[in-house]
């Protein structure tokens, strides 16, 4: 078996990947998060350590698993433990994807009790998380290789390139919710690629699979230049 994995294409590259959604506590049993289920980064775990790879998978909650050998699963709630988790993980890798959808804002405070209703309003103060994304493109040493997705609604690839630049990526992933079929939740993904030369690959609607076999053949080839 080691020797058949020699020919594989990703043998000895080490990628991170992120996948799921985050949850921020409002308080003990109350959280602010969203509709990722995690498809989309577990398909592209599978997908790496079938090509050789060995992956560290940082998962946020989700039903998702994995299953391969060459996949090693961390678990975090929220954002800024999955940042912390990347961090650890970043300087040891090769390329990282990161499919996982973070939350923006998290509580300025976690109630340490239940918060009771009480007012016909209540206002829960929020606050920016740290962009993972971002905070990578910063550490980032010129032999590693960064993507990234961009969920737009409007001016998608422009917002797509703005997020390449801002985040110093080698490869965004537009994933375009006007596109019935893709999105969070199914089992379809509708992407495009732009890479930084601004090269640009328009995808057809396909399973998250076969999404994460096209994402992959992208990484091989980024990790060859
Ligand atoms: N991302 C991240 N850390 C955050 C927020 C986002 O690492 N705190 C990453 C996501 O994993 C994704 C990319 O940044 O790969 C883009 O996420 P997206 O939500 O599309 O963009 P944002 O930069 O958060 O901007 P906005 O939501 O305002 O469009
Ligand atoms: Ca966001």
């Amino acid at each position: 078996q080691r020797e058949l994995g020699k020919t594989l294409p990703l043998t000895g590259k080490k990628i991170l990947v992120t996948a799921g959604p985050t949850y921020e506590a409002i308080d003990p049993v109350r959280f602010i998060g969203n509709h990722s289920s995690g498809k989309m980064g577990f398909a592209i775990a599978d997908r790496l350590a079938a090509l050789g790879a060995q992956v560290t998978l940082i998962a946020g909650p989700t039903a998702q698993k994995a299953t391969s050998p060459n996949i090693t699963r961390i678990d975090v709630t929220s954002a800024n433990e999955m940042l912390n988790a990347c961090l650890t993980a970043f300087q040891d890798t090769d390329a990282c994807v990161m499919s996982a959808a973070v939350a923006d804002y998290t509580p300025v405070e976690v109630a340490s009790q239940k918060i009771k209703k009480q007012d016909a309003s209540l206002n829960i103060g929020l606050k920016k998380t740290t962009d993972i994304l971002k905070t990578l493109g910063e550490l980032k040493r010129t032999n590693q290789i960064l993507i990234g997705f961009a969920l737009e609604t409007e001016n998608e690839e422009q917002y797509a390139v703005d997020k390449l630049n801002k985040k110093n990526l080698d490869l965004i992933i537009l994933n375009s919710l006007n596109d019935s079929g893709a999105g969070f939740k199914g089992d379809t993904n509708k992407i495009t690629m732009i890479d930084r030369q601004l090269n640009k690959s328009v995808f057809e609607l396909k399973s998250k699979i076969e999404v994460a076999a096209d994402i992959s053949d992208k990484l091989i080839e980024l990790l060859s230049h």
